[in-house]
């Protein structure tokens, strides 16, 4: 470990009994951080080819197809991949690429969309992009903002787009319906919804609040989540303390299954309880209460080890109490959001705990042909959170058998569609420890993705990780490309700045789920 201060070990009681105005107040030193420019203009250049791919093929539709040379409306029509290239665009001072979406952005039509909207994707790319935008704008990045009318735009079309959207949450109790149709606006009329999409709003409807003045948005999403934060029936909704069901009935607020982990579908529910005590610790208290639950059973009761290789740790799902051994590219952001909390709560086991999933979320990179790390992947546990060989934990099936031997995992489902969590995770444990393997880790994925996914006239999700060549291009790249991907791998090897994450926890930004940092309230005033 290379953070100390004065607590070792466990101390979930003091982090639950602190006074909830309190917010942290020792702090882990901060380490010396190196930036590496030819990195980052080889990354600025893979934004650039993106970019231009994009503008000249897709804009102002949503995302590009890189082979074809076309687009896809795949989020409603509004310009998905230029909203959500917006902050890493002002991070990479990019000027040109900020004044062609700062100048999009007033022109986007939200009364009318294309296709069924998802509440929680419009969200975290759209809202989240626009009041990012908006933070660096009126912060750090101002000198790249140079039209008043332009910027005031970009935050009421957030609040347009909102308005819009509020429909979403009128339903008996409260919690919204995902799916939302407009002209009018309206409700698809889903029956359940999932913690990750009830649970990944607060913090974009929250700060469009306090941007705004007007509170309605965030009373909202807080409502909703208030059903997460007090999972009912208790039984069935909370297996393990803190770590909750998956699904809830609309109508009656009940859960009606007790499976899940950290993993599509409930993974950013996790992420932002702690991240909304990082935004405001006095309003948000409670929630860092149940992260710490959360994390101090993951510990418990999640942490497995790979009968091949015990000395790598993945997460396990749960169905009930019964643990199941199969994990996801996306749930190893998981690695990152506990660094993280750990930094804010000064708990070094929950730091050496993320840099452990770390290291493994690396290994199902480097165990590949093409070292890029796979959708979904298994393995067999060591025997210590379930029997070896019985039924909910058998070995690899003989075709896979040789790879887990060498690899401690075997792939479900081998394909990469331009996900950030892995590089997210080498963020977090580079900037909360200063080691520069996580930078060179971080580089080593950047020249694999270069390599592997650049195609047509942009980069493209590929159909196998573990062949050499990736198994055959899908002819589209997704919008958080721009947001997600390209900003950890540029911010990794950058110049510090007062959106970096510090060790410390002096930044003045908190990033939401798809990588835009929004101002922390305590420094919005
Ligand atoms: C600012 O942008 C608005 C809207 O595009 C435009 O009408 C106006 O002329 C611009 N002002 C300046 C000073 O460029
Ligand atoms: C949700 O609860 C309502 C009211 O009890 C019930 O009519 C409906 O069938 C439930 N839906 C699901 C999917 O459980
Ligand atoms: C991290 O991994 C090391 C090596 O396997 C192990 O000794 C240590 O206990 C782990 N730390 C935590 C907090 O799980
Ligand atoms: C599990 O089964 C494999 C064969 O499939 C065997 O090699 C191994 O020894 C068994 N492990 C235990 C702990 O029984
Ligand atoms: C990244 O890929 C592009 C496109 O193939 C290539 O031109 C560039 O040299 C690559 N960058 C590095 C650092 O390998």
């Amino acid at each position: 470990m290379r953070l100390t201060n004065g607590l070792v070990g466990l101390c979930t009681l003091c982090a639950v009994a602190a006074p909830a105005a309190a917010g942290p107040t020792r702090r882990n030193p901060k380490p010396t951080y190196q930036s590496h420019p030819e990195r980052t203009a080889a990354v600025k250049a893979a934004f650039q080819r993106s970019w231009d791919g994009y503008y000249k093929y897709a804009f102002p539709h949503d995302s590009l197809q890189p082979i074809s040379n076309t687009f896809s409306d795949d989020r409603n029509g509004w310009g998905a991949s230029a909203v959500d290239a917006l902050s890493t665009a002002l991070v990479m001072e990019n000027n040109e690429a900020v004044q062609q979406i700062i100048a999009h952005i007033q022109n986007i039509d939200f009364d009318t969309a294309v296709g069924d909207i998802s509440l929680f994707e419009t969200t975290i790319r759209y809202l989240g992009g626009l009041l990012s935008g908006y933070d660096l704008l009126t912060g750090p990045l101002k000198s790249l903002s140079t039209n008043k009318t332009q910027l005031d735009a970009v935050l009421s079309q957030a609040k347009h787009l909102a308005d819009n959207l509020k429909i979403a949450f009128d339903t008996p109790t409260g919690i919204p319906d995902n799916d939302i149709l407009f002209s009018p606006p309206r409700r698809a009329g889903s029956q359940t919804n999932s913690i990750a999409t009830i649970g990944t709003l607060v913090m974009e409807w929250t700060r469009l609040s306090d941007l705004t003045g007007e509170p309605v948005y965030g009373e909202l999403a807080q409502k909703g989540e208030s059903y997460l934060l007090d999972p009912q029936p208790k039984a069935l909704a909370e297996p393990f303390p803190g770590l909750i069901g998956t699904n809830l009935n609309i109508t009656t607020g009940q859960f009606l299954d007790g499976r899940g982990g950290w993993v599509g579908g409930d993974d950013s529910f996790y992420e932002y309880l702690i991240k909304m005590y990082i935004y405001d610790p006095v309003r948000f208290s409670s929630y860092k209460d149940r992260w710490v639950l959360a994390v101090e059973s993951s510990i418990k009761y999640l942490a497995s080890h790979p009968v091949s290789h015990p000395e790598l740790t993945f997460l396990a799902m749960y169905s009930g109490t019964t643990p199941l051994f199969v994990s996801q590219h996306l749930a190893c952001f998981d690695a990152g959001n506990i660094i993280l909390g750990g930094l804010y709560l000064n708990e070094p086991e929950y730091i050496e705990f993320g840099l452990n999933l770390t290291a493994s979320c690396h290994d199902t990179y480097t165990s590949t042909a093409t070292r890029i790390g796979p959708e979904t992947f298994r393995w067999q546990d060591d025997g210590k959170l379930l029997s070896t060989n019985s039924s909910g934990n058998p070995p690899a099936p003989a075709a896979q058998a040789e790879f887990f031997k060498k690899a401690g995992f075997w792939i479900q489902d081998g394909q990469y569609v331009l996900r950030p969590e892995v590089i997210e995770s080498y963020y977090y444990a580079y900037r909360a420890t200063g080691d520069t393997k996580y930078q060179d880790w971080a580089w080593d994925a950047f020249l694999a993705v270069n390599k592997t996914c650049a195609a047509g006239s942009g980069y493209s999700a590929i159909d196998n990780v573990n062949a050499a060549d990736g198994g055959g291009f899908q002819d589209f790249q997704e919008s958080f490309w721009f947001a997600e991907v390209l900003k950890y791998f540029y911010l990794i090897q950058a110049d510090d700045a007062e959106y970096q994450i510090q060790a410390d926890t002096s930044e003045s930004y908190v990033f939401n789920t798809e990588c835009h940092p929004l101002k922390k309230y305590s420094k919005s005033y």
